[in-house]
């Protein structure tokens, strides 16, 4: 019996989080090393219909049926009967597996939905289109994080560099030069749901103050753009400096994020902020060769739980 599988890479977002949501542009790229995997095997001897579901990374075995209503699995399954008109589908199971950590800004929840998006209409025998599955899973999104800007759908589906801005085509753009992340969890779960509201509870209090830091933000990002294409990355230190700054006053840092970045910056980093819906989750830090071992022991010994050190547009084309 054959087994259909797929798999979709985490993400990190360079520039521009938050301020995404208001209409700003946001730079985001794929994290290949870091992915999500969904298998769809046919159960021939189980009931007709029975669609089972083992997640045992988070500790999950149930019947579709039995899981609650907004169950983000569930609605991937739904929606991929919806978007193929099958109200019935045959006997199966889903085995879901990841290694993106949860909650730490890294677009886990999008990798898992485009998976098994893909996964289970390629069992189904009518793979679905690209721009497809980044719609469903943005739809899935909603229910992780109420009101998202459609990054992390974007890029984990199209697994390229993006330049996106909301209610716009996703655009993917030239990295001209690679270069060198150090990125590092702080061990705390990133709340993005309450850090999104928090920022738009803030928003509508004192709104002219708010849109000010949304547009120095999508200022820092279009020169980031720039950098990256001109094939001058290492001036990307001092725009991430000025982006973490924005989001300290935008109030989405925390102490333990402030310590990791300043550590990065002590240990010779070019540049660091926050990365993602903040108070918890990553952090990144921009490094050459000559700093990269250093920068990454210097955050271990600041508190971070994990770090992991990428290259962005090693096989890099022109789009
Ligand atoms: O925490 P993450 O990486 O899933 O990203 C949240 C990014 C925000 O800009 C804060 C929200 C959004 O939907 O774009």
């Amino acid at each position: 019996m054959p087994v259909f599988r797929a798999s979709a890479p985490a993400k990190i977002i360079l520039f521009g989080e938050h301020a995404v949501v208001y209409g700003q542009p946001a730079i985001a790229v794929p994290l290949n090393q870091l992915r999500a995997r969904v298998t769809v095997q046919a159960d021939l001897a189980a009931p007709a219909g029975r669609v089972r579901i083992e997640a045992p990374d988070i500790g999950l075995q149930a019947n579709l049926d039995e899981l609650p209503a907004g169950n983000p699995l569930a609605a991937a399954i739904q929606a991929v009967g919806q978007a193929l008109q099958i109200d019935h589908f045959p006997a199966c199971t889903l085995r879901i597996s990841s290694d993106i950590p949860v909650a730490s800004g890294l677009g886990s929840g999008a990798a898992v939905s485009v998976a098994l998006l893909r996964a289970l209409a390629g069992f189904l025998g009518q793979p679905l289109p690209d721009d497809q599955v980044c719609a469903l899973a943005y739809e899935i999104e909603k229910l992780h994080h109420g009101t998202p800007s459609g990054i992390d759908n974007s890029v984990v589906t199209y697994a390229h560099p993006v330049f996106f801005r909301r209610d716009q085509p996703v655009e993917t753009f030239y990295i001209a030069r690679p270069f060198t992340l150090v990125i590092a969890d702080s061990g705390i779960p990133s709340p993005t749901r309450e850090s999104v509201g928090d920022v738009r509870r803030a928003w509508q209090v004192d709104p002219t103050h708010y849109e000010q830091i949304f547009a120095a933000i999508g200022k820092v990002v279009l020169a980031a753009r720039t950098k990256i294409e001109q094939g001058q990355p290492e001036q990307l230190g001092p725009l991430m400096d000025q982006n973490h700054t924005l989001l300290q006053e935008m109030g989405v840092s925390s102490p333990e994020l402030d310590r990791l970045v300043l550590a990065a910056r002590q240990a010779g980093a070019l540049g660091a902020k926050l990365s993602g819906g903040g108070r918890g989750g990553n952090m990144l830090a921009l490094v050459d060769e000559a700093t990269v071992a250093q920068v990454a022991q210097a955050l271990t010994a600041a508190g971070a739980s994990h770090t992991i050190t990428t290259v962005v547009g090693q096989s890099a084309g022109k789009p």
